[in-house]
């Protein structure tokens, strides 16, 4: 099978690592990776759905593997799905699920999916959402509709952070047209999990579940960033939550879409909330997690191509995923700065392997045979150990085997906060 991957990041180079390992993969492409995918990379840009669409004609690509949310909103999988390509990830309908938190809101709304409570209002309505807010109880919590790049969600602990919240998303227009509408929710407590499935629309399979590290210091403090690491599996996330998710979440999601005539073949991202054995939806995502990614595939056993192919063709006959009994944990080297302000093309040093440990390559790129820095999230380190323990001492280790000046990396990952 000819596969073509689209992305850049951690998650990508995680998933061509496996699709690369499977017998079934004759060639593999990635567009346009990074310097851990070097081999397998192809200078395609995915927002010209045209020129992807013509490599896939002239490669003959059997599968194509959509890694990132923004080329799903635009539209990617619909145009190489109406030439025939089979793909793993949904047209822009399903994607809406992720691109525009009114809609995805509106639809938890309608199938009875749990989810905090939320109220959503037009750049028009200032005044009305001024009022709405001045009446909610603390913290209250503001989300941008549009895709924003993980920022378009504030956590106003007082009336204050919450009018300029306000002001800057309608007067300042931060966030350009992705706030154009908002969302005013009320504030969920509990612990966070992301869990996934892989789906043909019908039926699904549930890979490992994963804890992201969203804050970008150690004590989980400090700005939100894109994840500064993951552990798999999570120790909260029991059998019996399992139960009450796949039950009450992910069935009901999947009917929805069905009944919405969307049809859904690809990843989906539930970031939930747990509360004892219960969970609500804090957001879909319409793809695989990154950094969790990087945490969840080390831990799948099977074969994943054949399963891709089968979701993509829509005839996955859900069987039992084998699944590692080892753990994973995944810590992020990232650019002095990140989530702010950095400096890019540091070179990048590699000292010593270690069975356990795997490097996935995020912003980085190949120049002349040297590896150098190339964004804020660098290098996902994974760690693997018998035990949730052994893991997340293995993963450090392997940050600190990874060079480049102004380094940083968050030495707390798989502390449960
Ligand atoms: P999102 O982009 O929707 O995933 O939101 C980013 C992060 O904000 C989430 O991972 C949560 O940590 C936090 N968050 C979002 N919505 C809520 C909520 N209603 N209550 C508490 N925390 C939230
Ligand atoms: N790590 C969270 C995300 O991929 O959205």
């Amino acid at each position: 099978m000819k596969v073509l991957l689209i992305g850049t990041g951690g998650r990508e180079h995680a998933l061509a690592w496996k699709i690369a390992s499977s017998p079934y993969c004759t060639r593999l492409f990635v567009a346009k990776g990074n310097g851990g995918t070097a081999e397998w990379n192809v200078p395609l840009i995915p927002d010209q759905p045209s020129s992807v669409l013509a490599f896939c004609k002239s490669e003959t690509i059997d599968l194509v593997v959509i890694g990132p949310e923004q080329p799903l909103s635009e539209g990617l999988a619909d145009t190489l799905r109406e030439a025939g390509i089979l793909v793993v990830g949904p047209g822009k309908a399903g994607a809406r699920l992720e691109s525009s938190k009114v809609f995805s809101k509106a639809f938890m709304e309608k199938y009875h999916i749990p989810t905090a409570k939320a109220q959503y209002f037009l750049r028009e309505d200032y005044d009305e959402a001024l009022l709405f807010l001045m009446q909610q109880p603390l913290p209250v919590v503001i989300k941008v509709d549009g895709l924003a790049a993980g920022k378009g969600v504030i956590i106003a602990n007082n009336h204050d952070e919450a009018i300029k919240a306000l002001d800057d998303i309608f007067h300042e227009d931060s966030f350009g047209p992705a706030g154009d509408k908002i969302l005013v929710e009320s504030f969920l407590t509990g612990k966070e999990v992301s869990v996934f499935i892989l789906t043909d629309g019908k039926n699904w399979i549930l890979l490992p579940e994963a804890m992201d590290y969203k804050r970008a210091r150690e004590g989980n403090l400090g700005p939100n960033t894109g994840g500064m690491g993951a552990i798999s599996p999570v120790p909260f996330f029991t059998q019996s939550l399992k139960n009450w998710v796949s039950e009450n979440i992910i069935e009901p999601t999947l009917k929805g879409l069905r009944e919405e005539n969307i049809e859904y073949r690809g990843f989906i991202f539930f970031g939930l909330m747990t509360d004892g054995e219960e969970a609500r939806v804090i957001e879909y995502n319409v793809r695989m997690g990154d950094p969790e990614t990087e945490a969840v595939i080390p831990r799948i056993v099977s074969d994943i191509l054949p399963l891709l192919k089968d979701a993509a063709s829509g005839n996955l006959s859900a069987p039992a995923l084998e699944i590692s009994p080892r753990a994973a944990a995944t810590t992020v080297c990232v650019s002095g700065g990140y989530p702010g302000v950095f400096e890019k093309d540091f070179p990048i040093q590699l000292h010593g392997k270690h069975q356990d440990i795997l490097y996935f390559h995020a912003g980085t790129r190949m120049s002349d045979n040297q590896l150098l820095t190339s964004g804020g999230r660098v290098m996902a380190v994974t760690g693997l150990g018998d035990t949730l323990e052994d893991a997340v001492k293995h993963s450090p280790e392997g940050a600190d085997a990874v060079q480049f000046e102004k380094k940083y990396f968050r030495p707390d990952i798989g502390t449960i906060y």
